[in-house]
């Protein structure tokens, strides 16, 4: 068996690193002994967590929707480490409310972090670790989201199944290159973070929402699983080499064997049960 790409003295970039799933990574990351290149759009947390860490860690202050500032962040990368072994497009952002109300704006800011992010993420990367001809690996996080949508948070059920989407585009075509990039989907389900921080912005403030909010905030809170076991279970799916990285099966399998049977039998959409 071929050496793990999550090993010490390897390079792994992460977006969004700076707070919950991304800081688990990283920290994770660090015990195992890899150096880091840590990008998130909140550069204070971001230099807190990358002075708590002990490892070697570049920090790179990155808002992911920026495309030249993605492309700095690996030329960044590569200057210092001389490479990179795993990518994590992992930065995501959270909105809800009714489809109709929300604005275009919180429309367009959902796209361009969740899909965008992880395009310039392919865009700067993909190129650099085929040029580098290594063993390497990409991560794109999705969520439960990306296959079972969910009413009240359209801008996220919508970019993540694009994420699921995209991811399975890129694995295909790394595959008909017989490129030696390995892909993963990952699909977390609750994990406890800041997802749900600011999940209305600009959305008129309606009871159904903020009662939906406060359900899902009261899953993660119970239900959720820490950042630092999520990040475990993480790392040995990337070790086992596992396209798709499903740390929370208990909370998708049935559900979407479910919704898959819906659609063969055309049955119309259930609302998902919290
Ligand atoms: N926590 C969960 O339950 C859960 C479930 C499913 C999927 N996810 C996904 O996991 C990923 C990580 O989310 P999390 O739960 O850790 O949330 P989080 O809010 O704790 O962390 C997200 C990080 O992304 C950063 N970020 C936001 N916009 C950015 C931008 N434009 N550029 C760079 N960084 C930016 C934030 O500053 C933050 O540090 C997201 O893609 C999210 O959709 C989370």
């Amino acid at each position: 068996m071929s050496e793990h790409i999550c090993r010490k003295g390897a390079t792994a970039v992460i977006t969004g690193a700076a707070s919950g799933i991304g800081a688990g990574l990283a920290r994770r990351a660090a015990e195992l002994g890899m150096r880091l290149v840590l990008a998130d759009i909140d550069a204070e947390r971001l230099q807190a967590l990358g002075a708590s860490l002990d490892t070697e860690v570049l920090a790179v202050p990155t808002d992911v929707t920026d495309e030249a500032a993605v492309d700095q962040l690996a030329a960044r990368a590569w200057e210092r480490f001389g490479g990179v072994d795993l990518l994590f497009n992992n930065a995501g952002v959270m909105a809800t409310g009714f489809t109709w109300e929300i604005s275009q704006r919180r429309f367009e800011h959902s796209f361009a972090v969740n899909v965008q992010g992880v395009l310039n993420g392919l865009r700067s990367f993909v190129p650099r670790l085929l040029q580098q001809g290594s063993r390497s690996h990409i991560v794109n996080t999705a969520s439960i989201g990306g296959f079972l949508p969910s009413p009240l948070m359209s801008p996220y059920s919508a970019t993540k199944f694009a994420v699921v989407a995209l991811t399975e585009s890129l694995h295909g075509e790394l595959r008909m290159l017989d490129a030696p990039i390995g892909v993963s989907l990952l699909a977390p389900g609750p994990v406890q973070s800041g997802i749900f921080d600011d999940p209305f912005g600009d959305a008129p403030e309606q009871p159904a929402v903020r009662g939906f909010v406060e359900q899902l905030r009261g899953m993660l809170r119970e239900n959720g699983l820490s950042p630092d076991e999520f990040a475990q279970r993480v790392f040995t799916g990337i070790n086992e080499g596992r396209y798709w990285l499903l740390p929370q099966p208990e909370l998708l399998d049935e559900a979407l064997k479910a919704r898959t049977e819906g659609i063969l039998m055309r049955r119309d959409p259930q609302l998902p049960r919290y």
